[in-house]
């Protein structure tokens, strides 16, 4: 495992006006002096980040699942002479807790556009700018999803494992050229979970989306493929190894034995 150096990089990531892909630009642009292509869609929310963080973070309103908008971000980097050498794809989004259904077909595509299709788009984009660097870089944020599936994610966690399994294959086929990482966190304290009723739980016990970045920056560092953070990622990752769907089934009986209103709809009745 050789270090990564993140010193005075040109980054570019996505989901970067809130929660952990916020954090993560707040710390490449404070602490190494990185220059930040922060992508959102939300453009007061992106100027906002823009003000707490300081003149390296350049915002710029992206909806990464849009072919044209990808292609305006690709002619502004151009235009402005930037040479990007880290690619964090990040954005994301995680539909309220509740079983599949017919009726859930759509919201299983939007998930997987965003969630998935979005960032193989994005690295196929970037690959040919990112080769050029000397340390070139592709960080994709998937989940503790994509080590465990828990009832009432199923398109969340199709997504997640989908695009670690990406993450994986274009690791070691750039191996030596590129540097791949594929991030997991655990439950985080983030705006994700603000369109599910109950959700002032996760603030209670989830860590803090500042300490996700702290913890992802390290390690990233480190020049580590697979970035686990949150002591509930490191238990799915485990119980999934060692114990299968016995582990799975029996997480799955923990959420249905707690009975909180942000699962109220996670299981077929
Ligand atoms: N929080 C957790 O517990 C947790 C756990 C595991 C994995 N993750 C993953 O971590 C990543 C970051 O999530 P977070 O928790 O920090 O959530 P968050 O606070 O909701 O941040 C999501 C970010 O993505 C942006 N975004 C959403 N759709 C977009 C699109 N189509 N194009 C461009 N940007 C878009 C949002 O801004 P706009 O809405 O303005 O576009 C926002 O900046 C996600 O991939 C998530 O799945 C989170």
């Amino acid at each position: 495992m050789s270090k990564y150096n993140l010193g005075s990089a040109c980054a570019v990531i996505s989901g970067a006006s809130s929660g952990i892909g916020f954090e993560i630009a707040r710390i490449l642009c404070g602490k190494y002096g990185c220059t930040v292509i922060g992508l959102a869609r939300n453009k007061e929310k992106l100027d906002r980040a823009a003000e707490r963080i300081g003149d390296n973070f350049i915002p710029f309103v992206c909806d990464v699942t849009s072919g044209s908008e990808r292609a305006d971000l690709l002619k502004y980097i151009a235009d402005h002479g930037f040479k990007p050498d880290i690619l964090i794809n990040n954005a994301g989004i995680l539909p309220p807790f509740s079983h599949f259904s017919p009726e859930k077909e759509d919201e299983l595509e939007h998930v997987m556009e965003l969630n998935f299709h979005a960032h193989v788009k994005m690295c196929s984009a970037f690959l040919p700018m990112l080769l050029k660097s000397d340390r070139g870089a592709i960080v994709n944020v998937a989940s503790s999803a994509a080590l465990a599936s828990l009832p009432g994610t199923a398109a969340y966690s199709a997504s997640k494992s989908a695009l670690l399994s990406f993450t994986q294959s274009l690791s070691l086929e750039y191996s030596g050229r590129i540097f791949v990482s594929a991030v997991c966190p655990g439950m985080t304290a983030t705006d994700l979970f603000s369109s599910h009723e109950g959700a002032s739980i996760i603030g209670k016990f989830a860590p803090s989306a500042e300490k996700a970045a702290k913890k992802i920056v390290r390690r990233l560092r480190r020049g580590q493929r697979k970035i686990v953070t949150g002591a509930d990622a490191h238990l799915m990752s485990i119980g999934n190894r060692l114990f299968g769907t016995g582990a799975l089934r029996f997480f799955s009986f923990f959420i249905k034995s707690v009975k909180l209103p942000i699962f109220k709809n996670t299981f077929y009745k």
